[in-house]
């Protein structure tokens, strides 16, 4: 099995997506529906998702927005806040609609991320009725301390903060969404098991370089942003190593293209047209393709306490081109590798 020319799995699903709302949300769900049967949707709208009847709501435009027939389940996220109650939070996991509250920013770390805390030491609380009902924590790990180097933020994020929770409460489940350190890598292997991490494509695939290769390239822009080679070749033995730690969540993160080709350009890589195709470009790059099923379709549904999905989807090597663009409302999406061939194809 050196090259197959179809590769079958279990059907996946995104453990953190971002599908924005209105008619963005109506451009891009179609493609996450097409690969995925669930996805974990991130809260951070503007105002962000911060209530049961937020995520409620949210979640009714979602399955208003899927194409006729699909059985895609978005899982519904609440957004931390300094103002979170923790009767939010046992209101929230009784719903069953919502499955995480995340993912949790420092204000100011990302997009729409000015509503997130001020200080996680606040969130004790909160943090203490997510453990008791088993509502899991969904951390964006950035510090955003300006004093710290935007490229050592994670490491010192899971110095700082990461460590604290993870000792104060044991018994709290965390994911360290969208890793990018081979630090990350390292606290997330030798945590306990109800500590894991996602992984996205993009992180896979590309280094820091990207970014400056031939000049400015703001479609390579996401946060945490791309790090050094040494970082990515550790994400990819992290998720290609069968380590159950370790599952898919592509943070695909859709932004108009002229408000990436920008002066200031908005953070987010937008990969959710090709998610699986391009996990399994990086998984073959190292010669591990019979691993990405446990990483696309297994270790996440595991971790959540979710069914796997029983309905299989084939990948076929195909050689197809990525469009320059999609439809975004008014605007343009440029999806990551617009213009350029994929190898992989999913069936649909
Ligand atoms: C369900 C699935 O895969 O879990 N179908 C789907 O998501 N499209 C049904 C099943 O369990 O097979
Ligand atoms: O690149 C990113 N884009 N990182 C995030 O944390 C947020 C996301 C977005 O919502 O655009």
């Amino acid at each position: 099995a050196a090259s197959p020319e179809a590769l079958s799995l279990i059907r996946p699903d995104d453990w953190h997506l971002h599908v924005r709302d209105g008619v963005a949300l109506q451009a891009v769900l179609a493609h996450s529906a097409a690969q995925f049967g669930r996805a974990m949707i991130m809260p951070n709208l503007n105002p962000p998702v911060r209530t049961l009847a937020d995520a409620s709501a949210y979640r009714e435009r979602i399955l208003a927005a899927l194409p006729p027939g699909s059985n895609f389940e978005p899982l519904m996220t609440l957004y931390l806040t300094d103002q979170t109650a923790p009767d939010e939070i046992v209101r929230a996991q009784a719903s069953g609609i919502v499955h995480g509250v995340g993912e949790a920013f420092l204000a100011g770390a990302t997009t729409n991320s000015a509503f997130g805390v001020s200080d996680f030491a606040r969130c004790d609380e909160v943090f203490a009725a997510m453990q008791e009902v088993g509502l899991p924590l969904l951390l964006h790990g950035e510090v955003t301390d300006p004093a710290v180097d935007v490229y050592d933020r994670e490491r010192v994020f899971i110095d700082l903060h990461l460590s604290r929770i993870v000792a104060r409460f044991p018994r709290l489940k965390v994911v360290l969404e969208h890793i990018t350190t081979r630090e990350a890598v390292e606290f997330v292997t030798q945590a306990g098991p109800l500590v894991a991490a996602t992984i996205t494509a993009h992180h896979l695939l590309y280094s820091r370089n990207a970014l400056f290769s031939g000049g400015l390239r703001p479609h390579y822009y996401c946060l945490p942003v791309l790090k050094r080679e040494q970082h990515r070749l550790a994400l990819l033995e992290a998720a290609t190593s069968g380590n159950p730690k370790f599952f898919l969540g592509t943070d695909s993160a859709p932004h108009a293209a002229h408000l990436k080709e920008h002066a200031s350009a908005c953070a987010g890589c937008y990969t959710a047209h090709a998610a699986l195709e391009l996990y399994a470009e990086a998984f073959e790059s190292v010669g591990a393709l019979e691993r990405l099923e446990g990483f696309a379709s297994f270790y996440g549904a595991d971790f959540y306490g979710l069914p796997r999905h029983t309905e299989r989807v084939t990948l076929r090597r195909q050689r197809w081109e990525v469009p320059a663009s999609y439809p975004f409302g008014q605007a343009e999406l440029k999806p990551l590798r617009a213009g350029e061939a994929l190898d992989w194809r999913l069936d649909n």
